[in-house]
């Protein structure tokens, strides 16, 4: 049984400790951690995983984030991710937990949530798909078919566009 708490209840060291154990410590080059540069994670739609013996096994982060289309406009989004459960703890439901937790709190007609990840993944579960990204980038190699979104009204989608930090949070 997983128990879901605010990310931000737990040591940054414990958070990123994690990270190396599920992703690698190179994770810091992947194309993810470009698109949300400089930003930091949003407290209130980000949680940790605890088992029944108290021990971090678990933990979702999302960041703001943007898409610049061919005209200049930033398009506001929510950059989910990494997701990530402890090697010997996976496939026990807690990844599935995570992402309900974060998903939950999301506004009703929150802003698109992106993401790169396994579509048969998050698409099986929680309903992201490639198909509008087809015309987006990102600043680093990465597979279209894990370029996924997830967003209530597709069609205010646009078409072509750069993936990046929030400018908004950037001024601030
Ligand atoms: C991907 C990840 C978050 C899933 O969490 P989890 O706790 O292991 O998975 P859950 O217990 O919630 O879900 C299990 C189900 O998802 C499936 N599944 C798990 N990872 C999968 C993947 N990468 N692709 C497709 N299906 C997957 C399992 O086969 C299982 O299916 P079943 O219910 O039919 O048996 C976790 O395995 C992980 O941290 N992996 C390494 C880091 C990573 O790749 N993160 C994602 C990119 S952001």
């Amino acid at each position: 049984m997983a128990t879901i708490v605010p990310l931000a209840n737990v040591d940054s060291a414990l958070i990123e400790a994690l990270l190396d154990r599920a992703f690698g410590p190179d994770r810091h080059a992947r194309t993810a951690y470009r698109i949300r540069e400089g930003m930091d994670w949003l407290p209130a739609l980000s949680f940790a995983a605890v088992d029944d013996d108290g021990y971090l096994v678990g933990t979702i982060q999302l960041w703001p984030a943007a898409l610049t289309d061919p005209e200049g406009r930033a398009h506001p989004m929510i950059m989910v991710g990494p997701v990530a459960v402890v090697p010997e703890r996976q496939s026990e439901g807690f990844g599935k937990a995570l992402m309900l937790a974060a998903l939950g709190a999301l506004e009703p007609g929150a802003l698109p949530q992106v993401m790169i990840g396994d579509p048969e993944y998050y698409g099986r579960f929680f309903g992201f798909t490639a198909a509008p990204t087809g015309g987006w980038h990102c600043p680093g190699p990465f597979e279209p078919a894990r370029l996924l979104v997830r967003c209530d009204n597709p069609s205010i989608l646009p078409a072509k566009g750069m993936l990046g930090p929030w400018p908004e949070t950037l001024a601030n």
